[in-house]
């Protein structure tokens, strides 16, 4: 099977710096799997479905795509990763701000199981200053995301906010 890793996060939506890091750890592993999860701090626009649905549409435009799988996960991610046969999981770093929730995070993870590692890519530097909240506040207020997100998520964006 080669070496597999897990990319969990919310997605709500998948943003032009989550494919950023999808790509590098492509480089990486042979497998990325991408864990669409729920951290209970937060209360999606997009169904778990829909967030699933905007990923794979969006991996697509990778030439590597096929080495991307997608999936929904309740529960622990560790749990979910040890099924998966994956022993990283990978996460992004955008800032220095991001740090000390991300090792947290991966700390207490590693507490859970400690045979699962986490490793930190940094994205592209013209990224670095996007979140999945700013594009929907964004979106919502009617500026155009269209250069920030992949096409699809564009559009969905649109059509939630308009209805
Ligand atoms: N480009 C753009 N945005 C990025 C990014 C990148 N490269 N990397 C992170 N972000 C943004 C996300 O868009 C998100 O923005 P938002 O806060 O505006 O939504 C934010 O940074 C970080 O969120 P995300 O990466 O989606 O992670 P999360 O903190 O929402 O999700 C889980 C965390 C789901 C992985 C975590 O809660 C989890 O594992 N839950 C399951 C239970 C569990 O096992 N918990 C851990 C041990 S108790």
């Amino acid at each position: 099977m080669g070496k597999v890793a897990i990319y969990p996060g919310t997605f709500d939506p998948i943003t032009n710096g989550h494919l950023d890091i999808i790509k590098r750890a492509l480089k990486l592993f042979d497998k990325v799997i991408v864990a669409i999860g729920e951290n209970p701090a937060k209360k999606p626009l997009f169904t778990k479905e829909e967030r699933l649905n905007l990923v794979k549409e969006a991996i697509k435009e990778l030439s590597d795509g096929d080495r991307v799988e997608v999936a929904i996960f309740s529960g622990l991610l560790v749990e979910f990763a040890k099924k998966c046969g994956a022993n990283v999981i990978v996460r992004g770093l955008r800032a220095v701000s991001d740090f000390e929730y991300e090792m947290q995070l991966a700390l207490m993870n590693r507490k859970l199981s400690n045979n699962i590692d986490t490793v930190f890519l940094l994205p592209s530097l013209k990224w670095i200053f996007l979140s999945s909240s700013i594009i929907k506040e964004a979106a919502k207020l009617g500026g155009n995301v269209e250069d920030l997100v992949p096409s699809i998520v564009a559009k969905k964006l649109k059509e939630k906010f308009s209805s």
